[in-house]
């Protein structure tokens, strides 16, 4: 018995003390192994008379458990420490600038795109999606542009070749975002209040035109929007996007098939030299165009007209940024180039928001 407490006390010793999981599997290995101590004495037990076997036999066992016990212990201290130590080592400061000279910059369209959808966001606004592949139901019909109508061919669509089983008439390349309008009237009940960034494409190329552009739809339904909203939600958009406090705007009558009345938004500027200056200066600039959502439109989406109305709007992602980081040619836009895209393209991470501002 006495052996049985200096080993208890030798293994116990070796466990607490063994510095890593490495030696504490050591330890156990040299206790309760195969050929550990404790495991031969266990063996030593079928020599002995009955009783003194079966008193050795318990003192072996609660030796057996301690140690068993003590080896979890150190195992749950040292794999904590373990844990820690890695922690430490593959530290990452994650509020560390980002690197000026790092690689990659973010395109100014997705610049762009998180702006006003920060700002939007911020105006209690939520994104909307539809797909780029349209059917004519959704492109034209529904926003009250039944064929032959005379806005379709301001359009250039894109038509792709037909399928038999289409629903809804020929399927084209969405000419504009709009259509998302009705997707989301179909599918939600007022209120509504969206805003569409995303891709809209027409067969047309020059200076001012690209096949592929990106167009933000704006959609607001309820029971009490007036005129006054959409003035008040441009006025503050226009004046948040381009960092111009006292940018006036002009709301000029227009005409468009999917809402009534309708008006373009000119915005203020300066020409001069062939420099274009935004601001209170005298000058306009046309920059988008709205309207109240025409009672045909809400029919053909499912939406009571005598209790709902709402207002629409819809610009150029290009043309406002452009305007914005004074980018001259549209076209340079789409041509990958690198050195283009380092000059005129963002850090990555940067986020914009309201609280930290747009653009840093
Ligand atoms: N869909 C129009 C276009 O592509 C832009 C537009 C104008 C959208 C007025 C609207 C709106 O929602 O109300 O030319």
């Amino acid at each position: 018995m006495k052996e049985l407490d200096a080993i208890r006390g030798e293994v116990l010793g070796a466990v607490e003390t063994a510095a890593d999981l490495a030696a504490l599997d050591a330890a156990r290995v040299a206790a309760l192994g195969k050929k550990g101590r404790i495991t031969g004495l266990m063996k030593t037990l079928g020599g002995l008379e009955p009783d003194a076997r079966k008193a050795a036999g318990a003192a072996l066992n609660e030796v057996k458990m301690a140690v068993a016990e003590a080896i979890e212990a150190r195992r749950r201290v040292l794999e904590r420490g373990a844990m820690a130590g890695r922690l430490e080592a593959e530290r990452v400061d994650v509020s560390l600038p980002v690197r000026p000279e790092s690689a990659g910059h973010v395109h100014p369209i997705t610049q762009t795109i998180d702006e006003l959808t920060a700002i939007f966001a911020e105006m209690g606004y939520s994104v909307a999606e539809g797909p780029d592949i349209e059917d004519d139901f959704h492109n034209f019909t529904a926003l009250n542009m039944p064929e032959e109508h005379p806005a379709r061919q301001m359009h250039d669509t894109f038509y792709l070749p037909h399928r038999p089983d289409a629903e809804g008439g020929s399927t084209v390349l969405r000419t504009h975002t709009s259509p998302v309008q009705i997707r989301t009237m179909m599918n939600s009940t007022p209120p509504i209040r969206i805003i569409v960034p995303g891709r809209a494409y027409r067969s047309d190329y020059d200076m001012t035109h690209t096949p592929m552009f990106h167009q933000v739809e704006g959609l607001v339904v309820d029971e009490t929007t007036h005129m006054g909203h959409l003035k008040g939600c441009l006025i503050d958009f226009c004046r948040a996007f381009f960092d111009i406090d006292d940018l006036p705007l002009r709301f000029r009558p227009s005409f468009f098939p999917f809402t009534e009345p309708s008006a373009e938004v000119d915005i203020g500027c300066r020409r001069s030299g062939g420099e274009l200056v935004l601001g209170n200066h005298g000058d306009w600039l046309e920059i988008l165009g709205c309207g109240m959502v025409h009672p045909n439109v809400l029919e053909m989406s499912g939406i009571d007209s005598s209790r709902y109305q709402g207002f629409a709007f819809g610009m150029g992602i290009e043309r406002i940024a452009m305007l914005k980081y004074g980018i001259p040619d549209l076209r340079t836009f789409f041509d990958a180039d690198l050195r283009w895209l380092r000059h005129y393209g963002f850090v990555p991470l940067d986020m914009p928001s309201m609280a930290h501002g747009l653009t840093r």
